[in-house]
């Protein structure tokens, strides 16, 4: 088997972690320097394997198989999304922003090249919510999703509910490698957003500009209203929640809930991701770690097989692509 080659841009929590997932695969692939802003700080501790550069034109030299993309933001890693896709690389990224605001582009991109673009590392790190989705919405009508699509948020509760002060449980949320490059992201609802906008799309084939979900923040959770939902034995959940409504549009939100003990999202703990799927016919749930380095490097891990297993067996992995979203559902909506 020829080596496939990768170029890994990005070398935070979930970068180094998907550079260690593919060291530990020698023989499949090979890595180019890993793009970074600082090259001599990521140097120090790595492995011997990995070298890294700030140049994105080396970063993404040798015509790499796959692009793996772990910058996030959307700056220079929405640039280069669109760009590898166009120059023939297939894509693979964890960059929830950058897949919420160019949905349709980087599936166009991906499908007039001939590409494969993966992002199942988008939402719920390691839990397969959008794998969930796919299924489901592909065999079924999909009611109404509810889920913590949070990590950060879900960490961040819970310490708060035991008395802890926002900043410091944002900073410890932080050192964990949970959060957001700017953690605010995460408090104010944005990154659930992003991941509810995806999901949206996904579940229902209804385009919306992450914008037109409104969010409520964890700051304006005043302590008076933490000790009294703790009083009542309940707990709060950041939410992210979306349902079809009779005029055929989606409605979407995130929103913080105070749950009773028995609901399935209330055992949610620390970076705990999980959603529930109402059909006509019941309601599915999933549930696991949604955060942090190595749930969602193995998410990403996972997308880059899928490509290394679909160019090695085109015939026989036809049948198990991800169906392209594009192709089925109703138009925009707000
Ligand atoms: N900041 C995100 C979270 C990372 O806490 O869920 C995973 O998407």
């Amino acid at each position: 088997m020829k080596p496939m080659r990768v170029a890994v841009l990005g070398h935070g929590a979930v970068g180094a972690g998907v550079c260690a997932h593919l060291l530990a695969h020698p023989g499949r692939f090979t890595l180019n320097p890993v793009l970074v802003r600082d090259p001599a700080q990521h140097s120090a501790g790595a492995a011997a394997e990995l070298s890294f550069t700030d140049d994105p034109a080396r970063a993404l030299g040798g015509e790499p198989d796959i692009v793996v993309e772990t910058i996030g933001g959307t700056g220079l890693a929405r640039a280069l999304s669109q760009s590898v896709l166009r120059e023939g690389a297939h894509l693979v990224t964890a960059n929830k922003a950058v897949v919420a605001l160019d949905f349709d582009r980087l599936h166009e991109l991906a499908e007039e090249n001939g590409r494969s673009l993966r992002y199942s590392a988008t939402i719920g790190g390691g839990v397969p919510i959008l794998e969930l989705v796919d299924l489901l919405a592909r065999h079924d009508t999909l009611l109404s999703v509810e889920g913590v699509l949070n990590g950060t948020c879900n960490f961040v509760l819970g310490q708060l509910g035991q008395g802890v002060p926002l900043a410091a449980a944002v900073a410890e949320a932080q050192r964990l490698g949970f959060a957001e490059a700017d953690p605010s992201a995460d408090i104010d609802g944005l990154d659930a957003a992003d991941k509810l906008a995806i999901l949206v799309r996904h579940a229902f084939g209804v385009a919306l500009h992450p914008d037109q979900i409104a969010c409520e923040s964890l700051s304006d959770l005043s302590a008076e209203r933490i000790a009294a939902v703790n009083e009542e034995g309940l707990v709060f959940k950041q939410i992210a929640c979306c349902s079809t409504t009779a005029d055929g549009g989606v409605e979407a939100r995130v929103e913080i809930r105070a749950l009773a003990p028995d609901h399935p999202l209330a055992g949610l703990v620390n970076e705990g991701n999980g959603a529930l799927l109402d059909l006509p016919s019941g309601q599915v749930g999933v549930f696991g770690k949604g955060a942090g380095r190595w749930p969602t490097a193995e998410a990403v891990f996972a997308d880059i097989m899928d490509i290394q297993r679909e160019t090695l067996l085109p015939a026989q992995s036809a049948s198990h692509q991800p169906e392209n979203p594009l192709s089925h559902g109703r138009q925009m909506s707000s």
